[in-house]
């Protein structure tokens, strides 16, 4: 096994982890800088922990600590009001609100053995409506707008704004890191992007000190359905993640970085070779645990077909092409209760996985 330095992080456990899956700790400061050679070296990092673990740490990105501090205080903040004052903005159509415990019951596949909810209540936020200077033409309540805010609770909205113009900032200034580390030109990711109506979902979590059950979780396993998470560190750890060896290992809680790791949307366009890992939460800490991930994703008409850096004769596609739209409108079916059953939705909407047919 490689000798652990001081840039990846082992959390001690019962069986041995292999060298590959230990997460990586790296420093955007440089890159962030824009030290000559910074982003060519990030993205060789970037692109070793996602075909290995499928995650890493950063540090230096950037982030005020003191607002992740905010954010986490409003999560309580909020999570503390009467039932009755949540529920005044419960989660809509889109997904945008406070969810209460019970709404979150994944099933991905018909055969999956049946499992109670996962214990813990959520807010969601998107884009605001007057947030940063990304007008991208008409209206569109995917990109922008329809926030729900509770009354009477001072600060809570500006702050929570404040961090996703701030997380959107981060994620827009990694593109040319992961065009990079897929060997694409610096640009690439530019259209669907920055170009465009990305989407960005902010969620305060809220997992009581209530033990999960045989086979129950705060969060059941799941891979991300977006092409980029970050998760700001708490000080209650709870996340663990499946090695390739398909055990499970804590996530530790490394103070001021994010823990970022692949989704769905990623995997998919690097064609398999780029990592989403498996992922649950589970609060063992015998007290209130509250996480702040903020998920990113490019524009819904965004095609995600295998880059050509990542295939060819030996390499074949494996997934189809599918659009952003339709793969997220399949994720949330399968998630959320309250996002099951809607018209309108893509043909793949309540079916198999749409990328399931290369
Ligand atoms: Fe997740």
């Amino acid at each position: 096994m490689r000798q652990v330095n001081t840039d990846r992080v082992f959390v001690k456990q019962s069986y041995p982890v292999s060298e590959k899956d230990i997460i990586p700790v790296l420093d955007f400061g440089p890159f962030l800088a824009g030290d000559p050679g910074a982003l060519a070296r990030l993205g060789q990092e970037v692109c070793q922990a996602l075909e290995d673990i499928g995650f890493f740490f950063i540090k230096n990105h950037g982030v005020p600590q003191e607002l992740v501090d905010r954010v986490f205080a409003e999560n309580a903040r909020f999570h503390a009001l009467p039932p009755a004052r949540k529920l005044s903005v419960k989660v809509d159509g889109k997904g945008i609100g406070y969810m209460p415990p019970g709404l979150q019951h994944p099933k991905y596949k018909q055969d999956e053995p049946a499992r109670k909810p996962d214990i813990g209540e959520a807010f969601f936020i998107g884009r605001e409506a007057q947030s940063r200077s990304r007008d991208a033409g008409a209206p569109d309540p995917l990109y922008q707008g329809g926030n729900q805010w509770p009354e009477d609770l001072p600060g809570f909205r500006e702050t929570l704004v404040e961090y996703f113009d701030a997380m959107e900032a981060l994620s827009l200034r990694l593109l040319p890191v992961y065009a990079t580390a897929l060997g694409l030109p610096v640009h690439f990711f530019d259209d669907a992007f920055l170009h465009s109506r990305p989407m960005g979902i902010l969620r305060l979590s809220h997992y009581p000190e209530t033990p999960c059950e045989e086979n129950q979780f705060n969060a059941s396993p799941h891979i991300d359905g977006d092409f980029i998470t970050f998760l700001a560190q708490s000080e209650v750890p709870g996340l663990e993640l499946r090695t390739s060896e398909k055990k499970w290992i804590q996530a530790p809680a490394l103070a001021g970085t994010f823990l970022v790791n692949a989704g769905e949307i990623l995997r998919l366009w690097s064609n398999g070779r780029f990592r989403a890992t498996f992922h649950r939460a589970i609060n063992r800490s015998g007290r209130d645990r509250y996480a702040i991930p903020f998920f990113y994703s490019p524009s819904p008409d965004t095609l995600i077909a295998c880059v050509e850096t990542c295939c060819d004769a030996d390499h074949p596609p494996q997934y189809r092409p599918v659009t952003v739209r339709e793969y997220t409108e399949w994720f949330s079916h399968k998630v959320f209760v309250h996002l099951k059953d809607k018209p309108g939705r893509s043909p793949y909407y309540a079916g198999d996985r749409p990328d399931s047919a290369a």
